[in-house]
């Protein structure tokens, strides 16, 4: 029979079917040691504001420590008896001082106490996510620093466009972490508000030192309005919508691995002992990490359209349905941790094949770009420029040749000032080293961003 912290107004015990499907306990249940974190600082403020005695205060310090030490040893796991974490603790602090166990509940309603514990936990899981998001940075700016002059096609539309580095390529990735990292970190200043006193939804009669409560757990300040701490989730949908953005994010490289992997691309190798075979086929390899990370994208996504649409239409102030959040909540928080501890290992077993890669720059006219800002230096205008070099890569695609392959002659039929240093513009290695603009793809630039990654990375570390 499930164990509830109401019945006094009920004749009839709950229908079965009423605990199954009302009951958190199965999932909630990971909040417990933000649950018993709370009763304590609100065990302790009760205490020091004379609602309660220091005796009893002191006697349910000690038995909440004991809950805490059985629960991280695994013990009351079986017990799915209870509607939710906070009625599994106040019940086993019953059974262990007694009735006066009760008292834990003065001036706190599980609305606030709900609230409380969801804010806890994403304070930590944030913390963890930016760690993780750390490492995970520190492996792409290791592999850009090995691979720091490797040559590769950059693209737009999918369409070879101009030359790059490839560590160039990598650290646009770095970047994206970067802005995902700011993005937890600036969502800490919503989470940390400490909701309890706001009680069911009104405020709570006692005298409640709220600032003590909130000192003791570490949080920045205390909610301004009882009905808005108890119904607002807005601190949850942050973190589902920064995962959201963090899986898109590393959903993109996924791709990327996934497609050069082919032997369509043939740009990198991922090792054996990162990929997987197939069931029927021997000669397969196929990169499933990756895959997969692109594939719980969409689970990240629907957590956060979930809850957005639970929360719509809910008048103030609590309502059962936001008991919604969590498994939304726990699943984005579980599924970014893995992914991003997943990438950051595999971006350690990819090898590039720089042959390959290189090869590739040679092929569609990618220094095209290069070509017609030669001839701005010649002072022909930007357009007319880009109209001249069009019909030169007619010419060159018509001889099945690359523009390097045109001859000197060839090309001062276009334009008389074309000259024999043109060819230097034509080589996909020099066309590269002219890009050495802060931000751009040139190799004392992209060396320059790795430097500061790493001095970033070791002061956020430090
Ligand atoms: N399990 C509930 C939740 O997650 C806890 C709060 C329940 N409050 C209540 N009045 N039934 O939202």
């Amino acid at each position: 029979m499930t164990k509830n912290v109401w019945g006094g107004r009920f004749s009839q015990e709950p229908d079965a079917l009423v605990n199954l499907f009302n009951a958190s306990i199965s999932f909630d249940r990971q909040l417990y040691a933000y649950d018993i974190e709370g009763s304590v600082a609100h065990c302790r403020m009760l205490a020091k504001q004379g609602i309660i005695s220091d005796e009893d205060a002191s006697s349910m310090l000690v038995a909440l420590g004991e809950i805490k030490r059985e629960l991280d040893h695994g013990g009351l796991s079986e017990n799915d008896d209870y509607e939710d974490i906070h009625t599994l603790v106040e019940k086993s602090l019953v059974e262990k001082v007694g009735s006066l166990g009760e008292k834990i509940h003065t001036g706190r309603s599980r609305n606030d106490q709900v609230a409380l514990d969801t804010r806890l936990y994403v304070r930590d899981v944030v913390q963890e996510v930016m760690t993780s998001i750390q490492a995970c940075q520190k492996a792409i700016v290791s592999l850009a620093e090995s691979n720091l002059t490797v040559l590769m096609p950059g693209y737009t539309h999918l369409q070879r466009a101009q030359p790059v580095l490839l560590s160039h390529h990598l650290m646009a990735y770095y970047e994206m972490l970067k802005r995902d990292y700011v993005r937890f970190e600036e969502s800490l200043s919503r989470v940390n508000v400490m909701p309890l006193g706001s009680a069911a939804l009104a405020g709570a009669t006692f005298d409640l030192d709220r600032e003590m409560v909130a000192n003791e757990l570490g949080f920045d300040r205390i909610s301004r309005n009882s009905m808005d701490a108890v119904s607002d989730r807005d601190f949850v949908l942050d973190f589902l919508y920064n995962a959201s953005v963090l899986m898109m994010h590393l959903s993109r490289l996924s791709e990327e691995l996934v497609l050069w992997s082919s032997q369509e691309f043939g740009f990198l190798v991922i090792s054996d002992a990162f990929s997987t075979g197939s069931s029927i086929m021997p000669q397969k390899k196929n990169p499933d990490l990756p895959e997969l990370i692109r594939g719980k994208t969409g689970r990240a996504y629907g957590n956060l359209m979930g809850l957005l649409t639970t929360m719509k239409g809910l008048p103030l102030a609590y309502n059962k349905d936001m008991q919604e959040d969590k498994e939304a909540l726990f699943d984005s928080a579980q599924t970014v941790l893995m992914c991003l501890r997943v990438m950051g290992s595999l971006l350690g077993e990819v090898s590039f094949r720089s042959d390959t890669l290189k090869a590739a720059t040679e092929k569609g006219y990618l220094v095209a770009t290069d070509l017609a800002d030669y001839l701005v230096g010649k002072g022909i205008t930007f357009r007319e420029a880009h109209e001249i070099v069009g019909k030169m890569v007619v010419l060159a695609i018509e001889g099945n040749r690359e523009l390097h392959e045109l001859s000197l002659e060839e090309m001062k039929a276009y334009n008389r000032q074309i000259d024999k240093d043109v060819y230097a513009w034509l080589d996909p290695q020099l066309t590269v080293g002219r890009r050495n603009i802060p931000g751009g793809t040139g190799p004392d630039a992209v060396k320059n961003e790795i430097e500061a990654a790493k001095r970033l990375l070791r002061t956020e570390e430090g």
